[in-house]
C-alpha cells in the first residue's frame, strides 16, 4: 500500500506513537482531544484504505472546534468542505483527483489556513502534498479495532504527548 511513504522512513527530527483505537466512539475522542493541543494553522494527512476511520476522525476534530457530527461529510464530489466552527476547518478527499493539475486547481493550495485546520484524506496519492502537510496519520484496520500511527515533528509531538491517549 502507498501509504507507508508517508510514514516511512521516519524524517530527521520526526517522531511516531501508535495507538489501538477500539471503537468509533473512541476514535472521535481521541481527535478530539489531538485537536485541543494543536495550535491553528496545522494540516494533517488522513491516509489509509475505504472504511479505516479518516471520516470519523474528521468528525472528532470538528467536534472540538464545536461543528456537529453530522456536519461532516466526507467531500468526495466537493473535493474540499468548509465548517465553520470557532475556528475554520477545512477538509478534503483527494481519493477522485486524477492529476497533480487537478489538485492545485481545488484550490487547496490557496486556502488561508492562519486560523483553522486543514484535514486532507488520501494525501499519499500525491507526493507534492508531503511538504506542505505538518502531521501525518495512518490508520489501518485491525481485527481488535484501528491502528493510528502518528508522525510529526518533535514539536508537534510533545504536544501531542500531553494528550491522554491510550498507547498501544
Ligand atoms: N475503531 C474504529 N475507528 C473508526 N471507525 C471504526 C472503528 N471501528 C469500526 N469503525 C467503522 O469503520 C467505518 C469508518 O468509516 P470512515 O468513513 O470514517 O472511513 P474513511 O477512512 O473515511 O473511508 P473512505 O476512505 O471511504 O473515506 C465506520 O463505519 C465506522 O463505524
Ligand atoms: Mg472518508
Amino acid at each position: 500500500m502507498e501509504n507507508h511513504r508517508l510514514s516511512r522512513p521516519l524524517p530527521k527530527g520526526h517522531q511516531r506513537i501508535r495507538l489501538l483505537i477500539k471503537t468509533p466512539r473512541a476514535m472521535m475522542q481521541a481527535a478530539q482531544a489531538i485537536a485541543q493541543v494543536l495550535p491553528a494553522g496545522i494540516s494533517i494527512g488522513l491516509s489509509g484504505e475505504l472504511g479505516a476511520g479518516k471520516t470519523t476522525f474528521v468528525k472528532g476534530f470538528a467536534a472540538a472546534c464545536s461543528i456537529p457530527h453530522d456536519a461532516v461529510t466526507s467531500p468526495t464530489f466537493t473535493l474540499i468542505n468548509e465548517y465553520k466552527g470557532t475556528v475554520p476547518i477545512f477538509h478534503a478527499d483527494l481519493y477522485r483527483i486524477g492529476s497533480d493539475d487537478e489538485l492545485f486547481r481545488t484550490g487547496i493550495y490557496d486556502l488561508d489556513m492562519r486560523q483553522g485546520f486543514l484535514l486532507v484524506e488520501w494525501p499519499e496519492k500525491f507526493k507534492s502534498l508531503a511538504n506542505y502537510l505538518d502531521l501525518f496519520l495512518v490508520f489501518s484496520i485491525k481485527k481488535d479495532g484501528r491502528l493510528l500511527t502518528i508522525t510529526g515533528n518533535r514539536e508537534i509531538m510533545n504536544r501531542l504527548k500531553t494528550v491522554k491517549l491510550e498507547k498501544r
